[in-house]
């Protein structure tokens, strides 16, 4: 759990955004309520170009003090700093990339203090083999185990290349299941025939399930709660407070990393009382570590589902569609659950809603998801 600044900022970041964000985060209670990591994205390099012609070095007019101020910052906050470059020769954004220097580089953000590395792979290996990103991936892996800092390391390659059958093999312990998210809860298509909206990444994450546990998690890309159509980097026209509340339980109920992408000075209240519901949260760092799996699928009424590590489990009843709708959770027949009586308590209501036999049955407002804990009523 953290924030990266690229859903918001792009590659217009410097030092002051970084400590702005690191304090706004502790004084917000966002720290407190999980939120540690602060991931520097693409656009920290001082050279745009090959990495053949350049050194990668920070960029010492947006970030003057350089990046170890930083992670000592973040470390004396009680929080981790990130930070991010790709196997190419340039970046997605076209910064210096790693290529021919893992070591090296490994060494200087170890150094750095850095606790957290995205790794990109998209633009600069978009058609590499599944051989050559296992080698590209591994090389830096290996490198930054070498380095002998703990560091928390992100393939990230948009989905392709089933890259959730092999990440964990190479060292990861997050990778993305699909090409970037846009400010979208449900555009028709991909906007800009690339971008994924909400539903695109629920959709894509089914039957993944299998791949994401502790210390190996199938990503479903930052989080786009707060942008409201105001990104400067990602295209989008926004969601409303229920559809970001909806991204929010699912991205936490799927056991997705949960980095938030806006600018922590636009969230409105409602905006942080998403991020920080806690039982919401729960979900999401349950011991356990599952990914729910799709029970349900009764066209735009969908059912998600996990056990959690107290033998409890947790379900988010989704209305995909444009109308209120009437759910019903059987649990016997839905979940096979042994159970005579159920428990039953809603997650943003903060209530328990009593015992029931057979089902539970909910209104579900359009692209809501009732998020339930339900546990054995004996
Ligand atoms: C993309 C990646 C984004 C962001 C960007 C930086 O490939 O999916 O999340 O990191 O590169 O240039």
């Amino acid at each position: 759990m953290g924030w990266s600044s690229w859903n918001y900022y792009g590659d217009r970041i410097n030092e002051k955004i970084i400590i702005d964000t690191i304090d706004n985060m502790v004084s917000s209670g966002l720290r407190d309520a999980g939120y540690i990591y602060v991931n520097i994205d693409d656009g920290w390099q001082k050279y745009k170009g090959s990495r053949a012609d350049h050194p990668l070095v920070f960029d010492e007019k947006k970030f003057p003090r350089g990046i170890k101020y930083l992670a000592d910052y973040a470390h004396a906050k009680g929080m981790k700093l990130g930070i991010y470059s790709g196997p190419g020769n340039t970046t997605c954004a076209g910064y210096t990339g790693s290529q021919g220097n893992e070591k090296a580089d490994a060494k200087m953000f170890a150094s750095w203090g850095v606790d957290h590395l995205k790794y990109d792979s998209c633009c600069s290996h978009q058609q590499a083999s599944q051989k050559v990103l296992k080698q590209v991936f591994g090389d830096m892996s290996q490198a930054l185990q070498a380095s002998g800092r703990p560091v928390v390391f992100h393939a990230c390659h948009c989905g392709w290349q089933n890259i959730w059958q092999w990440g964990n093999s190479v060292g990861a312990n997050q990778w993305r299941i699909g090409q970037d998210i846009s400010d979208d809860f449900n555009y028709p298509g991909n906007r800009e025939g690339y971008y994924f909206d909400v539903l695109d990444m629920i959709d894509r994450g089914v039957g993944l399930e299998q791949y994401s546990g502790k210390g190996h998690w199938n990503d479903y890309d930052m989080l786009i709660i707060g942008l409201h159509g105001h990104s400067k980097e990602l295209v989008g026209t926004g969601a409303s407070d229920t559809e970001y509340r909806t991204h929010f339980s699912m991205w936490s109920i799927l056991s997705s990393p949960l980095l938030i992408g806006a600018s922590l000075d636009n969230l409105t209240k409602e905006d942080l009382d998403t991020l920080k519901n806690k039982e919401i949260i729960a979900l999401n760092q349950d011991a356990l570590g599952l990914q729910a799996k799709r029970y349900v699928s009764n066209g735009d009424l969908q059912i998600f589902a996990k056990p959690l590590a107290d033998g409890s489990w947790a379900v988010a009843l989704l209305n995909r569609s444009g109308q209120t709708a009437h759910m019903t959770l059987n649990f016997h027949q839905d979940l096979d659950l042994p159970w005579t009586k159920v428990m039953v308590r809603d997650l943003w209501q903060h209530k328990d809603l009593g015992t029931f036999g057979d089902s539970y049955q909910a209104e579900v407002q359009s692209h809501e998801a009732k998020m339930l804990v339900i546990r054995s009523g004996w």
